[in-house]
């Protein structure tokens, strides 16, 4: 079977980053975006506790990368974790900085999330859902509901459209001033398509854009519902929680803003 872009695409990232780097630990840092590597880690840490974290929760944090946010939650010695990743450097780095045996580090390359049924208190994608199309995002949204147990919560972070800088990250801002003149259609198809071939030129991963509809249309069809977090400011993108909504039974989904 042929490898997933995000496989093939983040481990010839990393060993590019690796290879012209030569202090490991700043490679590994640059690998998962740069930035202040302990500052950032605190600061979703902390997204994780005005949802509501306890030190006993089980977090399963999808696409862990280098460690981060499992570095700054190593200190909760009750705190069940499960760090996934595609990439088995990024893993090694983070199970290694942790220091933590009861934790687990698994490396994937599927869009399936490694546990049972209704078991994870949070579910975490601190900047995954930027580098995969949407199609598998909404996939691992479905998986993230199904491991997340009734009361749980899963966290994404995302890059928004509307907001420039995140347009220029994902390489995007001719598209920005065109949606504003245009309006979407015709338009996103063209570009969808010609931001493909960049990418395969330039061999580079892909940055994708979500926008608040998106989320929602989602949020309506798992029947989730979800909260928009004001957090650009900490950690450079937008965020949200999705949690199972309240109103099941219904068949209706909340969203807040
Ligand atoms: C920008 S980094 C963010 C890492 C980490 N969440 C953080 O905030 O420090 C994106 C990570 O997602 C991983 N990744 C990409 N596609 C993935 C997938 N389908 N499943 C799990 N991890 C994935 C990459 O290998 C990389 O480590």
């Amino acid at each position: 079977m042929p490898q997933a872009h995000f496989v093939r695409d983040y481990n010839r990232v990393v060993r590019q980053m690796v290879a012209v780097e030569p202090d490991y630990e700043v490679a590994m840092a640059r690998a998962v975006g740069g930035g202040p590597y302990t500052e950032i880690g605190v600061r979703q840490r902390r997204i994780l506790e005005s949802l509501g974290l306890q030190g006993t929760d089980y977090v399963i944090d999808i696409g862990a990368g280098s460690g981060r946010l499992a570095t700054a939650l190593r200190d909760l010695p009750k705190l069940a974790y499960l760090g996934t990743d595609v990439v088995p450097e990024l893993l090694e780095f983070a199970r290694k900085k942790c220091a933590r045996n009861d934790w687990t580090f698994k490396r994937i390359s599927t869009l399936e999330i490694p546990d049972k049924d209704q078991v994870a208190d949070f579910v975490v994608f601190f900047s995954v859902f930027t580098h995969l199309t949407k199609k598998e995002s909404y996939c691992y949204l479905q998986e993230a509901k199904r491991v997340s147990k009734k009361n749980g919560t899963i966290v994404v972070s995302y890059l928004d459209p509307k907001n420039p800088v995140h347009l220029e990250m994902a390489g995007n801002l001719l598209r920005y001033r065109c949606f504003k003149i245009m309006g979407e259609g015709m338009l996103n198809i063209i570009l969808r398509w010609q931001h493909r071939c960049l990418r395969i030129i330039r061999k580079r991963a892909l940055n994708q854009l979500l926008s608040r509809e998106v989320l929602d249309e989602w949020a309506k069809k798992l029947n989730l519902s979800v909260e928009y977090l004001d957090v650009v400011d900490q950690i450079g993108q937008s965020a949200c929680a999705y949690r199972l909504a309240q109103s099941s039974s219904s068949g209706e989904s909340a969203v807040s803003r």
